[in-house]
């Protein structure tokens, strides 16, 4: 009908040369009847497919560089079908490759219905859990939580407790100092909350009061210039030894079990009279001898005594009409003890692998 032209796709040399052997109509009937039945398996045979077609030396240009070879006459119709052409393998091209890109992306998709990745959230620090488990315990017995500063006045560090500026038992604790007012300290214990609260709430008191504390120690396995302690204290008409002894005893065997023995020995805090340390029997060999309890059988746990009549008045309490009990026990000490944990450092080292032996424990 039209020119005779056939092709011959040479691919090594990514060029195709024509020849005329058949009709022009007829060439591009066969050629898109391989358009259309043309089925990539991968993005590389559509690339082949496009250079084959549209490519700078492809099918689509040489049948349209034939058209000058076209009889005026029949050019007009001869574009048509050429542009026809040319428009179906650039429709099949772009279609498959929206296909492939497609394809591409929806391996990038995510998948909704697939679970999250779980975030890890860490635990408790055992220092936290420890003081929990003191809080809990007293709060079972109408305690409630009290907290103060960690940088205090010198009033409510030393002198309300019967430590005057002279007094040597400032001594016993080697304090920081704050440079910019010398009336300012980092707190050396937590029975500073108890003077906070001695002097702010209504009587009676049942308070306990954890909370970070600091001493001007060189850091050791056994020291620490900061560490944690929680502080108790009881006032009311008739409060006795006895009550402390009682409150104390329910501690231990609520914290270390019930065969935990408990005894009280005589000592010095000028903030009670008379004052204690109590020890327990010891929790890793049950009073044979071991290295926590330096082969004695006993660990010491806590200090405490009945609050220091000049105490209660320094807060405006009648110690005619009010006694009360207090005591202070380190958080670190009671950590300890629990969960033979034998170097302070590690509470504050942050190594997961230490931390981690906790999980799960409240
Ligand atoms: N504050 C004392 C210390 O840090 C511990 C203490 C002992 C607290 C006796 C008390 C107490 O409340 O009654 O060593």
């Amino acid at each position: 009908m039209l020119c005779s032209i056939n092709y011959l796709h040479n691919k090594s040399q990514q060029s195709f040369y024509l020849c005329a052997m058949s009709t022009l109509n007829e060439q591009i009937q066969v050629l898109t009847a391989e358009i259309n039945a043309f089925v990539p398996q991968n993005a590389a045979e559509l690339e082949d497919f496009r250079i084959k077609f549209l490519g700078t030396k492809g099918l689509v240009k040489s049948l349209l560089g034939e058209m000058k070879n076209v009889p005026v006459d029949q050019k007009k119709e001869a574009g048509q079908m050429l542009n026809a052409f040319k428009q179906t393998a650039e429709a099949k091209y772009e279609a498959l490759q929206n296909e492939f890109a497609g394809a591409d992306a929806s391996a990038n998709k995510i998948d909704l219905s697939l679970p999250g990745t779980p975030t890890s959230i860490g635990t408790r620090h055992p220092l936290r859990v420890v003081e929990n488990q003191i809080v809990s315990i007293f709060e079972k017995i109408g305690f409630s939580v009290a907290t103060g500063p960690e940088i205090e006045d010198d009033w409510h560090n030393f002198t309300s407790l019967n430590m005057p500026p002279d007094h040597t038992a400032r001594d016993m604790q080697d304090t920081f100092y704050v440079a910019q007012n010398p009336d300012w300290v980092l707190r050396t214990h937590t029975s500073s909350t108890q003077a906070r609260v001695m002097e702010t709430q209504e009587l009676p008191i049942r308070v306990i009061c954890p909370g970070r504390v600091y001493r001007n120690e060189t850091i050791s396995a056994r020291a620490h210039c900061f560490f944690h302690q929680c502080e108790g204290l009881y006032i009311d008409k008739n409060v006795s030894f006895a009550d402390l002894k009682q409150t104390l005893y329910y501690f231990v065997t609520e914290m270390f079990g019930e065969n935990t023995k408990v005894r009280f020995r005589p000592s010095y805090f000028p903030f009670t009279e008379p004052s204690a340390e109590m020890d327990i029997s010891c929790t890793v060999c049950g009073g044979k001898g071991c290295n926590l309890c330096k082969h004695s059988g006993w660990v010491e746990i806590l200090g405490c005594g009945m609050v220091h009549p000049n105490m209660l008045k320094n807060f405006g309490i009648d110690p005619e009409i009010y006694t009360g009990f207090a005591f202070g026990m380190g958080v670190e000490r009671i950590t300890q003890i629990k969960y033979q944990v034998n170097d302070l450092r590690l509470y504050s080292q942050n190594d997961v692998r230490f931390l981690r032996q906790f999980q799960g424990i409240y």
